[in-house]
């Protein structure tokens, strides 16, 4: 799984359990990121609906939740993917704007990724193991980056995972059955049908996703675009549609509620954390508009790595502290009393 901003790692249990202990058939991750979610509630046996607007997270989508992982023949993908880490490296587009240019990779795997993702494109596009095949070089990619988890910048000296030699490993597939949707949550959310268990996972201040994560976008869209700056952004991340009303502070209070309020779920789930625009009351005043019961779980959990490291310039000098690096991220549950009680007095929920 690649490093991801707000990444739920540490809820993925805590997720699973509100899952059993909700009976899910079918559940909703509705800002699916890198699927995270979506997997564990695959595990606990759901039809899984994931939707993001990346073109990432639709290839992960595909590759971990579209994808049934017991009905596939990984042999085939082995061979594919022995296939790909066989050939000759190209100097493309990636070694010269993400490892000259910027230097997000070091050259010798920037022009491996190179030939890969030509390879991919050129001999594996209509095969059903292409959301396979790509989202292992983006893993592979991303363990030997040299940033600090996020694409705005890379760190000065290069970090010393760069200078491990790019590897393609055979992704995790989850059996079971699921749906991967690109698509604005504004837009779709009255129309995704009913689910027994809707989770969101929204962004909730500034922190663009399309600009942190710029290099997957191009990874996947593979358009050699024209880019800006010293992290060689694409250059539609100045156009109106890449950009989120999440990430608007004035705007995404209602965009939150009207999602919130379009969904069709027995139990409504939210995460929340306290680097947010809105506060935990705003959201549950939002999440009871729905009516039935509303309650919230709180975590104590570690911050994201990045954070940890600290605060770097586009140089990738280090600039500030950190504030705080504990955090407390909450779930945000509503619904029918009975679920949302059965939830949250769940022993195997207080303790995952
Ligand atoms: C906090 S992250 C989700 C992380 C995810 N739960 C995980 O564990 O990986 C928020 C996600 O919302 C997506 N996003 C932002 N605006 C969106 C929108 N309007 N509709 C759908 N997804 C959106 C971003 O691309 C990002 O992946």
């Amino acid at each position: 799984m690649i490093k991801y901003i707000g990444s739920k790692r540490r809820l993925v249990p805590v997720l699973g359990e509100i899952c059993r202990v909700a009976g899910a058939r079918r559940a909703l991750d509705l800002f699916t990121g890198t699927t995270r979610v979506a997997q564990e509630f695959k595990r606990c046996g759901a039809y899984v609906t994931a939707v993001d607007t990346a073109r990432y997270a639709e290839i992960f989508a595909q590759c971990y939740v579209a994808l049934d992982g017991g009905a596939i023949d990984e042999r085939e993908i082995a061979v594919a993917l022995d296939d790909l880490a066989a050939r000759t490296p190209v100097d493309g587009y990636v070694t010269e704007t993400f490892c000259r240019r910027a230097r997000f990779f070091q050259p010798s795997n920037g022009q491996r990724i190179d030939a890969i993702r030509d390879a991919i494109e050129r001999d594996y596009r209509s095969s059903w193991m292409y959301p396979v095949l790509l989202t292992s070089l983006l893993e592979a990619a991303d363990r030997v980056d040299s940033t600090t988890g996020v694409q705005m910048a890379y760190v000065k000296q290069w970090a010393p995972r760069s200078f491990r030699p790019l590897e393609l490993r055979m992704p995790a597939l989850v059996p079971g059955t699921g749906a991967a949707r690109r698509a604005d949550a504004c837009e779709v959310a009255a129309d995704l049908g009913h689910f027994d268990l809707a989770y969101l996972d929204p962004p909730y201040n500034q922190h663009r996703y399309f600009t942190n994560y710029h290099v997957w976008e191009t990874l996947v869209a593979w358009d050699a675009p024209a880019h800006y700056g010293v992290a060689c952004k694409r250059v539609d991340a100045r156009e109106p549609h890449t950009k989120s009303v999440f990430n608007e502070r004035r705007a995404m209070p209602r965009a939150l509620a009207e999602v919130i309020g379009a969904l069709d779920a027995d139990l409504v789930v939210v995460s929340y954390n306290n680097e947010s625009w809105v506060t935990i009351a705003d959201l549950e005043g939002i999440c009871s508009a729905r009516g039935g019961m509303v309650r919230t779980l709180a975590f104590d959990s570690r911050r994201y790595v990045g954070a940890l490291i600290g605060i770097h310039n586009p140089d990738g000098e280090k600039v500030g502290k950190v504030s705080h690096v504990r955090n407390v991220e909450y779930l945000v549950c509503c619904g029918q009393p009975e679920l949302v009680e059965a939830v949250c007095e769940s022993k195997e929920v207080s303790r995952s």
